[in-house]
């Protein structure tokens, strides 16, 4: 089978596609539906959605006609961040599964340890008591695995000291030249927690670098692929996101492999994009 059905295992022993389809940014209704549905056409197996991106209906709708068995697609929903209680945990679960058309997702994320408008703010407490509710929803079946996103290596390790089941993954923003905040992927992987790349093309930001063209040219690649290769040789999964048929297909043509001595060069370009500078691509 090609790479979009190639699998890590996470902690729980279950397999998960190393390609996602990103669906961040991609506005429900038509444009939802039809780029899912064309990733789904195209072999992806592992879409990756939040309830805060407000496409879960035509998510799942996509899904649904696709045609293909639920249990061979990888699914992937968040929680949202301002949501820190026990109580309110369960129920947006349920409005996603509602949302989305579906009796369970493959993996359910905290989406943040902080609410988007409070930044670093602490939660501790608050993450704790979602953590607990994550793991019932976990133990009823309905997410086959629980894990978080944007945590740091302290909002994991109060995870790891208060709860009972580890984090099956971490999704956080990585890419070339963002990869090392906080040591946060070491210490993941050190502790089983799979890292998810999103943004692994700094949300279009990295495409006009001449540093990873210059990559790019030697292997006769874009730099989407390259950028995409790299997160994949770091043992990540990688949620491309895409609008464009052209551009899901070519994300996905990525079985090639960059040698060492470019990787360590890829690694070296440290702040190669600057995220709060104006996006050609948007
Ligand atoms: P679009 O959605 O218009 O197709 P990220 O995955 O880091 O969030 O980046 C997504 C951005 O990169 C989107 O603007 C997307 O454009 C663009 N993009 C995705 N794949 C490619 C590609 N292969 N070539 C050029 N641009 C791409």
């Amino acid at each position: 089978m090609g790479i979009l059905t190639d699998t890590y295992t996470l902690n729980t022993g279950a397999k998960i596609p190393r390609i996602g389809f990103g669906t961040w940014q991609i506005p429900n209704g038509n444009e939802a539906y039809t780029s899912t549905a064309f990733a789904l056409k195209s072999g992806y197996r592992h879409i990756d959605t939040a309830r805060v991106y407000g496409n879960e209906e035509s998510v799942g709708k996509a899904i649904a006609d696709s045609g293909i068995a639920r249990e061979d697609i990888f699914l992937t929903t968040k929680l949202p961040a301002d949501i820190k209680t026990y109580e309110g945990v369960l129920d947006a679960f349920e409005t996603s599964l509602a949302t989305l058309g579906v009796n369970y997702v493959d993996l359910y994320l905290i989406h943040a340890p902080w609410p988007w408008t409070d930044r670093g703010g602490n939660y501790t407490e608050g993450n704790i008591a979602a953590w607990k509710a994550m793991e019932e929803i976990y133990k009823s079946g309905r997410a086959k695995a629980i894990g978080v996103s944007n945590f740091s290596v302290s909002d994991i390790q109060a995870i790891l000291d208060n709860g009972t089941i580890v984090p099956a993954a971490n999704q956080i923003k990585f890419f070339i030249g963002n990869t090392e905040k906080d040591n946060v992927t070491e210490f993941c992987q050190a502790h089983n927690i799979l890292i998810e790349a999103y943004s692994p093309l700094a949300t279009g930001r990295i495409l006009d670098k001449p540093q990873v063209q210059k990559i790019a040219d030697k292997y006769d690649k874009t730099v989407a692929q390259i950028s995409i290769r790299y997160t994949l040789q770091r043992g990540t999964v990688t949620l491309p996101k895409s609008t464009h048929e052209e551009y899901i297909l070519q994300n996905a043509n990525v079985d090639f492999e960059i040698d060492a001595e470019d990787m360590a060069y890829l690694d070296s370009l440290k702040d190669l994009v600057d995220l709060t500078q104006p996006n050609i691509r948007k």
